[in-house]
């Protein structure tokens, strides 16, 4: 059932325990930094930054980031990284998959906002049609759309999550949600160094999410408060200067963020979680971490 939800009142009766299951990720899809640089300043993190990557700290880290993932549980791909895409290291943005109705993986492209980063949607193309994905692209022109920045699945269910506000448009996910023959829960975002969902929003199980609430118009905080039974908070400095919303949830409740947002991880373990601390300090320099790092696959 596709559906679109922007408020509560458009729940009616909604909530994640009544929407199909679907299966998590099994795998991560990434790409080694080789290029990665700062060079224009796309998000607020990354004034004070242009030209200022180490690029071999960078490769150090991402392989630690690798080393975390695959250590957590999922099976590791890595697509070639090409000369002059300074930002192909995060693979999240330029695609999104997940699985159809009947369990059919698909991979819907994006139209990315910034020129510089256009040429990552053909190599994703490439990548996930020889994986097997069926492949799918807004049919409206130019509508934007940064794939697993913005999109978002709810741990374990046929329900979607759509920050918009900053880099993907609203309407995007009414293409979307038919694609997936799935419910959107719209989610508009307010500050604009909160510039994707992932930089505010991190679902940890199917009851929980840590998320950092002023990143939120009012309407899209309640829907979180409405269908998330158990919302843990972040602190300020942690959320804009750590990214510790970017983190990535793995299998048997292990959550993988930056090192040293001590609330965030306090937070989490008193929540049943086991957090697993890697150092991303240079990407953070360009606006992303651990989540950013990784298109998940099915
Ligand atoms: N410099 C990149 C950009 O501004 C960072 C992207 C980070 N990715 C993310 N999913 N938040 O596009």
């Amino acid at each position: 059932m596709s559906a679109l939800i922007r408020a509560l009142s458009d729940l009616k009766g909604i909530t994640p325990k009544n929407i199909a299951p679907m299966e998590g990720p099994s795998g991560v899809l990434l790409c080694p930094p080789s290029y990665y640089d700062v060079l224009e300043v796309k998000n607020p993190m990354m004034a004070g930054h242009l030209g200022r990557v180490d690029r071999a700290g960078a490769l150090a880290q991402w392989e630690s980031v690798r080393d975390a993932l695959a250590g957590s549980g999922f099976s590791v791909s890595v697509m070639d990284p090409v000369e002059g895409l300074e930002d192909m290291v995060f693979t999240a943005n330029p695609s999104f998959a997940g699985r159809g109705p009947r369990g059919e993986k698909i991979c819907v492209l994006g139209s990315m906002r910034h020129p510089s980063r256009r040429r990552e949607t053909g190599l994703h193309e490439a990548w996930f049609s020889k994986a097997g994905y069926q492949i799918k692209r807004l049919k409206t022109p130019g509508l934007r759309f940064e794939g697993g920045g913005d999109a978002v699945w709810h741990p374990g269910r046929r329900l979607l999550w759509g920050g918009h506000g900053f880099r993907t448009e609203p309407e995007a996910y009414e293409e979307i949600s038919e694609i997936f023959d799935c419910t959107v829960v719209l989610l508009k975002l307010s500050n604009e160094r909160f510039y994707h969902l992932d930089t505010c929003f991190c679902p940890l199980t199917q009851d929980s999410v840590l998320i950092y609430p002023p990143a939120f118009e009012r309407e899209s905080l309640e829907l979180i408060l409405r269908l998330f039974p158990m919302v843990l908070v972040a602190k300020e400095h942690e959320a804009a200067g750590l990214l510790c919303c970017n983190g990535v949830s793995a299998p048997g409740k292990k959550i993988i963020l930056q090192k040293g947002a001590d609330g965030a991880r306090g937070a989490l373990t008193g929540a049943g979680l086991f957090p697993i601390e890697v150092e991303t300090g240079e990407f953070l320099k360009s606006g992303g971490s651990a989540f950013c790092m990784k298109a998940f696959l099915y």
